[in-house]
């Protein structure tokens, strides 16, 4: 009798033992951590209360987390380390604007597109700069390792691009003198001018680019379920409704 009693206790230990072990790896597996750059409104940017970051790619995220049965976790970093800690795996996805590259497609993949950005001149409404024709010579603004940046640098060379941490940086030196115009993708643009004096957005557009999210090469599985996802969440109109709240019709 006392045999039996302590062999079901033994079992009884093994069995929650097994439990426990198995739903601590699955809270690990169950966590979709994304990284993102939280100073580009529309798309990530900090709600009025300073700490939970809103914007389309949290949304659209959110809702890929969602289909595919993972818990959202969004990482705010440096925009120029967001793929480092992809590929090292600090952060499973990138969610933040960002453009597709062939350069960066060396190093991370890509899921389906999900938008368009255009990558616009930010100007002072007197700038004797009208087109991308008088941008020679002028002292640039950019967000480091942006596409804005890499572009502008190969452009017009390195010693007329000045690089800041961010957008807004970028346009606060815009306001103070320190560069002659901002480039950077058209969104975040409209929104800067929007809260900023004396500044506009010229007519000409620089570069048209494709926004994806970034997943490591070694994670493929993680891509086919993202990819499956996005397409989902495309055919019923999800993604295109999360756009059209933050993107509003001209
Ligand atoms: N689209 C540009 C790029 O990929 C800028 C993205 C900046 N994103 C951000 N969250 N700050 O380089």
């Amino acid at each position: 009798m006392k045999k039996i009693f302590s062999l079901i206790l033994a079992i009884i230990m093994i069995a929650s033992v097994a439990m426990l072990a198995g739903c601590s790896t699955q809270g690990g597996d169950n966590e979709l951590v994304m990284g993102t750059n939280a100073a580009f409104p529309p798309y990530e940017y900090y709600d009025e209360d300073g700490e939970t970051i809103i914007g389309i790619d949290a949304e659209i995220a959110q809702a890929v987390a969602d289909k595919i049965g993972m818990t959202l976790t969004i990482k705010d970093m440096e925009f120029d380390s967001l793929l480092t800690a992809v590929q090292s795996g600090a952060v499973d996805i990138v969610f933040a604007g960002l453009t597709v590259t062939d350069e960066r497609k060396e190093s991370v993949d890509f899921s389906i597109t999900y938008a368009t950005g255009i990558q616009v001149i930010i100007v002072p409404k007197d700038s004797d700069i009208k087109t991308v024709d008088d941008l020679d010579g002028k002292v640039i603004g950019v967000q480091a390792g942006t596409t804005g940046d890499i572009y502008c640098t190969d452009d017009y060379g390195q010693e007329n691009v000045k690089q800041y941490a961010n957008g807004a940086l970028a346009v606060a030196a815009l306001q103070n003198a320190q560069v002659d115009c901002v480039v950077i993708d058209n969104e975040p643009a409209k929104s800067f001018v929007d809260a900023n004096d004396g500044l506009k957005i010229l007519d000409t557009e620089y570069v048209t680019e494709d926004y994806a999210a970034a997943i490591s090469k070694e994670n493929t599985e993680l891509t086919e379920k993202v990819n499956a996802a996005m397409e989902e969440l495309k055919a019923d109109g999800t993604i295109d409704s999360i756009l059209a709240k933050y993107i509003k019709a001209e």
